[in-house]
This record gives structure tokens, C-alpha cells and sequence, in this order.
């Protein structure tokens, strides 16, 4: 797999199948990400964690698009329907669905969400993926939560956590996440992008490896 970062918590996997997952978009109203051409990101499956502006913002151009399946909790995926949105497949916490590209199972997220004109967004959200004989970690926005800890047996190859703290997990939180789940290999997300969130990338990266981790 090949996994390209869009900025704030936008990543895009290609699978060896020549899927592609898109996670959270949200590009045209990042700053830091205004080199990123939106009409040329692929995806064939969009799965949205939460419903706030700066995960969905640009989910409804791109899935129209793509005609991509959007994999949602209940409230977004009726959210999108009501969008014109053709494809799409509705979820819920603790549940799995196995996909042709692989399998979802929608897990708890500590946060809130709600769409940006004010209406409930349903329960935050996490995804754990199984794909290309991997397993890794989507953690979406949230805090360090002790429920994490269901996730320590699962062999993570690798997981996406938030460290801009303010919204989030800030990067001690993350570390004590990565010890919960039993995985070292951490790709974060989150910082940066607005005032709130800005984080010094070196002192993170030291303090991952200081506790034999990598970020
Ligand atoms: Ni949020
Ligand atoms: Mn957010």
C-alpha cells in the first residue's frame, strides 16, 4: 500500500488491488494544503470519521466525482444520501463489514460532532482496517481513552493518530495511546493546520523515540 498525505487529517491509500481509500477530506479550505490539486485525488471508498467541517469539507465534491462509497456512522451516511450522494454504506460503533478491498470495523472515538451548519453529526468515530494483509489504526479526532486499550491484541502494523492537542490528543496522550493499542509506528495528524494546533515537529519526533517509538 501506499499511503499520500493531504494535510491536516487527509490521507489517501492506494491498495495493491488499485483501491483507493480516502480518509477524512478536507483540502480546499487548508492553507498548507493549497498545492494539492482536489479534482485529482483518487478514491473509491471515502470513510469520514466525524462530521465537523474540517474532515468532511470536501467530501461531497469528491465522492460526487469519484462516485466513491462513502463509510460512515448513520448520521453522516444520511447526511451524504440527502447530499445526492449515490454510494454509500452506513455503520455504526463496534460494528465490521468486510469490503471487496478489505475490512472496516468502525470503533469509539472521544470528541464530538456535528455538521457545520450546527445539526448532530452522530457519534465520532475510528476505523480500524484490514487490507493488504495489514491491520492499522484510523484514529480520527479524539482523546486518550482507555478503550484504546481493546485494540492491544489486534497486531497494528502501523496507526494514524491526532497529536495537535487543543481539539485532540497532543503527543504525550499519543504515546500513551501507542503503548494502549501495542503499536510503535505512528503516523500523526492533526497539527498544524490552524493557529490552535500548531506543534514543534522535532520535540515530537524526540519524544516518540525517547519512549522507542517512531513518528
Ligand atoms: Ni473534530
Ligand atoms: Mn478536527
Amino acid at each position: 500500500m501506499k499511503i499520500t498525505y493531504y494535510g491536516h487529517s487527509c490521507f489517501g491509500i492506494a491498495l495493491e488491488s488499485g483501491k483507493h481509500l480516502l480518509f477524512d477530506p478536507f483540502i480546499s479550505g487548508n492553507e498548507l494544503a493549497k498545492e494539492v490539486q482536489l479534482d485529482t485525488i483518487p478514491a473509491d471508498y471515502i470513510l469520514p470519521s466525524h462530521a465537523h467541517a474540517d474532515h468532511i469539507g470536501d467530501l461531497i465534491p469528491i465522492a460526487k466525482r469519484t462516485n466513491a462509497t462513502v463509510i460512515a456512522i448513520w448520521e453522516i451516511y444520511s447526511w451524504a444520501l440527502a447530499q445526492g450522494i449515490q454510494n454509500a454504506h452506513p455503520m455504526n460503533i463496534g460494528g465490521s463489514w468486510q469490503f471487496d478491498f478489505g475490512k472496516v470495523k468502525m470503533v469509539e472515538a472521544v470528541h464530538s460532532s456535528s455538521f457545520p451548519d450546527g445539526s448532530y453529526g452522530g457519534n465520532p468515530a475510528g476505523f480500524v482496517i484490514e487490507a493488504d494483509k495489514k491491520r492499522f489504526y484510523y484514529a480520527g479526532d479524539t482523546a486518550l481513552h482507555f478503550n484504546m486499550q481493546l485494540l492491544s491484541g489486534r497486531y497494528l502494523d502501523f496507526a494514524f493518530l491526532p497529536i495537535g492537542s487543543n481539539f485532540t490528543m497532543d503527543v504525550e496522550d499519543a504515546i500513551q495511546a501507542s503503548n494502549m493499542i501495542n503499536c510503535n509506528k505512528i503516523i500523526g495528524m492533526h497539527y498544524d493546520t490552524f493557529g490552535f494546533i500548531k506543534i514543534d515537529h522535532q520535540a515530537a519526533q524526540e519524544a516518540f523515540s525517547a519512549a522507542g517509538k517512531e513518528l
